[in-house]
């Protein structure tokens, strides 16, 4: 099984409201959204959807430590 490719700082996004499935493995070419490469990258991740309620920028964590998945709470900068 292949790990799953993690960034090192969040991406913030200009969110609009509805269902989102934010990329848990890393692979996806339009991150922090999936594209459905999980089901080629064998790490046996799927997405995190998400309902947004209100629209605004998002900062969306590529570190995967959040304790807020899948927003940052600032844990990557005490990796
Ligand atoms: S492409 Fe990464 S979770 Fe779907």
């Amino acid at each position: 099984m292949a790990d799953a490719k993690h960034g090192t700082t969040p991406i913030v996004v200009d969110e609009t409201p509805g269902k989102k499935a934010y990329c848990t493995c890393g692979f996806s070419l339009n991150l922090p959204y999936c594209d459905g490469a999980h089901s080629k990258s064998d790490t046996g991740l799927t997405p995190m959807v998400v309902e947004i309620e209100e629209a605004g920028k998002k900062a969306i964590c590529q570190c995967h430590k959040s304790c807020s998945m899948p927003f940052c709470d600032g844990t990557h900068s005490k990796l």
